[in-house]
């Protein structure tokens, strides 16, 4: 089984990608590292350890990490019109057991890489903050890991938090920018393609025909997402931006990648914003470009199922 890391600001897709993670089976789920972003690191934290603890997981390890960006003090808001207050959809669950564990994110996800040496594949669906700290601390990092798995950016289509801009990669641009150039092998799942693999209210009754707390968990807080993006974007669906990251390591086929040199404007009026630039001098990544939507959503649904 593959194994996996995956790096959260846990958020409803966030949940939604920490479930298919754990019933697709086919992953080994090393642990999960937290960071800011839908909301705070530390509710991050304990939304994971929720999430976990709903799917009878709570053995999975959860280390918290950054609180904040790289290179700025101050934090952009929360997404709470999106995720809501607690960012799961206000749909409250006990509080969880279990703690995090006591190392920090950044040194986990180290510590995981040189234990397995190119074995270790990270899914990271926030801000890039933890994976570039990584490899500040230690520059062998892009050598130990075997591929980040990146759900941010919006290569040939608009932002989604601002015209020009993905929430994930806004949220911390100087570490997107950072880890880009690193030379890390990475794939890139932006809005190009996570805004074809919408779910629909008609795909979410299907958890509404089980008693399961799992089930219902996942169809209370997909409710609350779909009405954020039919009240804000007109959309009949929500976009499965995290789930579709886990899609593209369990089954890279799924997707049309492009190698590209990509960049992260810090510019002040188009900060955040993922854009070509010639390669030379930039390493290249695996942009997503097309997906096959309706193979995703079919696996998606029939393992959450
Ligand atoms: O732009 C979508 C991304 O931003 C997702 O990862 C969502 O959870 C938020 O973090
Ligand atoms: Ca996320």
């Amino acid at each position: 089984m593959k194994k996996v890391i995956l790096d959260v600001d846990t958020g409803i897709d966030d949940a939604l990608a920490i479930a298919y993670a754990i019933k697709s089976g086919q992953l080994d789920l090393l642990g999960i590292t937290t960071s800011f972003g839908n909301v705070s690191v530390e509710e991050a934290t304990r939304n994971t350890l929720q999430v976990l603890e709903v799917m009878d997981a709570a053995h999975i390890p959860v280390s918290m990490g950054a609180d904040k960006p790289m290179a700025r003090d101050h934090l952009k808001g929360k997404a709470l019109h999106v995720h809501g207050e607690n960012g799961l959809g206000n749909v409250e669950l006990p509080l969880p057991k279990e703690s995090k564990i006591e190392m920090y994110g950044v040194d986990f996800l180290l510590s995981k890489v040189k234990e397995f040496p190119n074995k270790v594949t990270i899914v990271a669906v926030g801000a890039l903050t933890n994976v570039a700290l990584a490899i500040k601390k230690d520059p062998d990092f892009i050598h130990l890991v075997e591929r980040i798995v990146v759900m941010g950016g919006a290569v040939t289509v608009p932002g989604n938090v601002v015209p020009h801009a993905e929430a994930n990669i806004y949220t911390d641009p100087e570490a997107a920018d950072f880890v880009f150039q690193s030379g890390v092998p990475l794939t890139l799942v932006g809005l190009d393609v996570t805004l074809q693999t919408l779910l629909t209210k008609k795909d979410a009754e299907k958890w509404a025909q089980s008693d399961s707390p799992l089930s219902k968990f996942l169809l209370n807080i997909s409710k609350f997402y779909m009405n954020f993006y039919m009240n804000e974007n007109g959309l009949e669906g929500c976009g499965l931006h995290d789930p579709l990251a886990i899609g593209a390591v369990l089954d890279p086929s799924l997707m049309k990648t492009k190698p590209m040199s990509i960049r992260v404007d810090l510019s002040k009026e188009l900060i955040g914003k993922t854009f070509e630039v010639n390669g030379e001098t930039t390493p290249k990544i695996d942009v997503c470009l097309e997906v096959d939507a309706r193979r995703f959503k079919e696996h998606f649904l029939t393992t959450l199922s």
